[in-house]
């Protein structure tokens, strides 16, 4: 797909350049490098041990795209002069990098899902200014295109006005600023249907009408706004423990924004970057929908499909049994087999360097230690692996869900580090807002240590029947902490 998209609309503008200027050959070329480079980033970050190759090729890439798009800003509007365009730009730059350092060095691990909906909402208005600047203000290209850049305007605001609130309502739920549940509205699948029925409608009248005219203008901004309640209704219809796919959806919406933006200014490396960012976030939400056991379609479509039917509770579910560090070094002295699954607490404690610490020193001892990983484990892909490999945990002992699902019966000892829904055997109830998601079955270890600092719920706002079990015990307290006790009393 990537080499059609790059001999359709790459090469024309390089092997055809009659009327080009050389700098437009110029840039044309560099688009290519970029866009080559763009590909082996993504490439390489699907590897641990290529990621950071992969993100060098994609930050050198980027530096080309840049270099190429000012020289063509700069040779492109001579009535304004080089020098006022080229101020306009570095002021726009310099505003957007102080703010893009200052987050990225205030930004907690934890924090990185919300910040990154945040920037796909930036990605879902720029889409939007673009399409009303291009529908206003056409140039002679956009004219000659006729219907084809009208429809082209109309799609790219309708991406990126839904990615625009979609983005926020994801941002708003993951930092906990409104409710993470679902909202359930009455006929809500309908809803989204006369939605999408009355903007398709609106279009072909919108293309037919032709121009900027005052019957269009409205018909825009009356689409903008079912766009952005779209956008709202889709992303606030999904419930917590879904939401790791609908950012990666959110994703992958912002790459059509981009594309949409790039055929809009004519721009090759955006139609191509857009496309690589669609298509590889539409990939990720479909393996991240198969790991959690959910429909692709639902989750892309708000939810569509489940009736809505589910019954959260964090009430407790009986008597829990607590457990002081001291016990649990005796139990892991003990133990010949010892299975750790981190979660989200143990990203928030930072534990994962005094949990590397324990691993070496239990390996040392003879104790076979594995870490059992679950896919949405954390609050963003790979949160677990990241936070592992920084701590210098072998990639070797580190497992996937599937590769460890079916041993918890030979295991001793599992420390469940600040892990919550992805452990909860609520899961295989039907009715449960987390039913039908894989998760790790610790409870069939013979003893389970859970590490957490109350009885409070996970993301998903579910109690947790495992805290209950005869084979549980509680650790309460700081995850670091807690750790550190036992490396301690070891
Ligand atoms: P959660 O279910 O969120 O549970 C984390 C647990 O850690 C909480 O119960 C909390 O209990 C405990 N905790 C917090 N701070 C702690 C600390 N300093 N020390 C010790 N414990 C601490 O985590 P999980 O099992 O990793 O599941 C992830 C959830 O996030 C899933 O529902 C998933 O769908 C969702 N999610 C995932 C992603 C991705 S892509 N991974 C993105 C968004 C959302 P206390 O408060 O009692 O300490």
């Amino acid at each position: 797909m990537f080499t059609s998209l790059l001999s359709q609309s790459l090469l024309p503008a390089v092997v055809s350049p009659v009327g080009a200027s050389w700098i437009d050959t110029l840039v044309a070329l560099a688009y290519i490098v970029a866009a080559i480079l763009f590909i082996r980033a993504l490439a390489g970050l699907s590897k641990h041990e290529t990621a950071q190759k992969g993100n060098n090729a994609g930050i050198f890439g980027m530096g080309i795209a840049l270099v190429a798009t000012i020289t063509l800003a700069l040779t492109s509007e001579p009535e304004r002069g080089v020098l006022v365009t080229a101020l306009l730009i570095a002021v726009a730059m310099i505003i957007g990098a102080m703010i893009g350092i200052w987050k990225a060095r205030n930004v907690e691990m934890t924090g990185m899902p919300e910040l990154i909906a945040l920037l796909h909402s930036f990605v879902g208005l720029a889409a939007v200014l673009v399409g009303f600047n291009s529908y206003l203000a056409p140039d002679a290209e956009a004219i000659a295109l006729g219907g084809f850049h009208l429809g082209e305007v109309y799609l790219g605001i309708f991406i990126g006005a839904v990615t625009l609130t979609g983005s926020i309502v994801a941002y708003l739920k993951l930092s906990a600023k409104i409710k993470g549940a679902p909202l359930m509205l009455p006929g809500r699948n309908w809803l989204n249907l006369a939605a999408l029925v009355v903007t398709l409608v609106l279009m072909v009248i919108f293309i037919k009408e032709g121009g900027v005219t005052p019957l269009n203008t409205t018909l825009l901004i009356i689409m903008t706004v079912i766009a952005l309640a779209f956008g709202v209704h889709l992303v606030a219809a999904i419930g917590g423990g879904d939401m790791p796919v609908v950012v990666s959806m959110l994703n992958s919406y912002s790459g059509w924004a981009a594309a949409a933006a790039g055929f809009m200014l004519n721009n090759d490396l955006l139609i191509i970057t857009g496309a690589l960012v669609g298509s590889s976030g539409a990939y990720l939400s479909y393996i991240m929908s198969k790991a959690m056991n959910r429909s692709f379609i639902s989750v892309i479509l708000g939810g569509f499909g489940s009736d809505g039917a589910v019954t959260a509770g964090d009430e407790e579910q009986g008597t829990h049994q607590e457990i002081q560090a001291a016990e649990v070094a005796q139990l892991l002295k003990d133990a010949k087999r010892v299975m750790i699954t981190p979660g989200y607490g143990m990203a928030v404690a930072q534990a994962q360097y005094p949990v590397a610490d324990l691993t070496r020193r239990l390996r040392d001892a003879g104790v076979d230690v594995e870490f059992g990983i679950h896919p949405v484990a954390g609050r963003l892909p790979g949160h677990m692996n990241v936070l592992l490999a920084e701590a210098k945990v072998p990639y070797d002992i580190v497992k996937e869900l599937d590769e460890v699902n079916d041993d918890f019966e030979n295991v001793d000892v599992v420390l469940v580090i600040g892990a919550n829904d992805t452990v909860n055997p609520a899961a295989e109830q039907p009715g449960s807002p987390i039913a039908g998601m894989p998760v790790l079955k610790v409870w069939n270890a013979s003893d389970v240590i859970v590490f957490k600092r109350s009885m409070a719920t996970g993301y998903a706002g579910v109690q947790n029947p495992l805290f209950f079990k005869e084979n549980t015990k509680m650790l309460f307290g700081d995850a670091k902490a807690s750790v550190d006790n036992i490396l301690a009393a070891l």
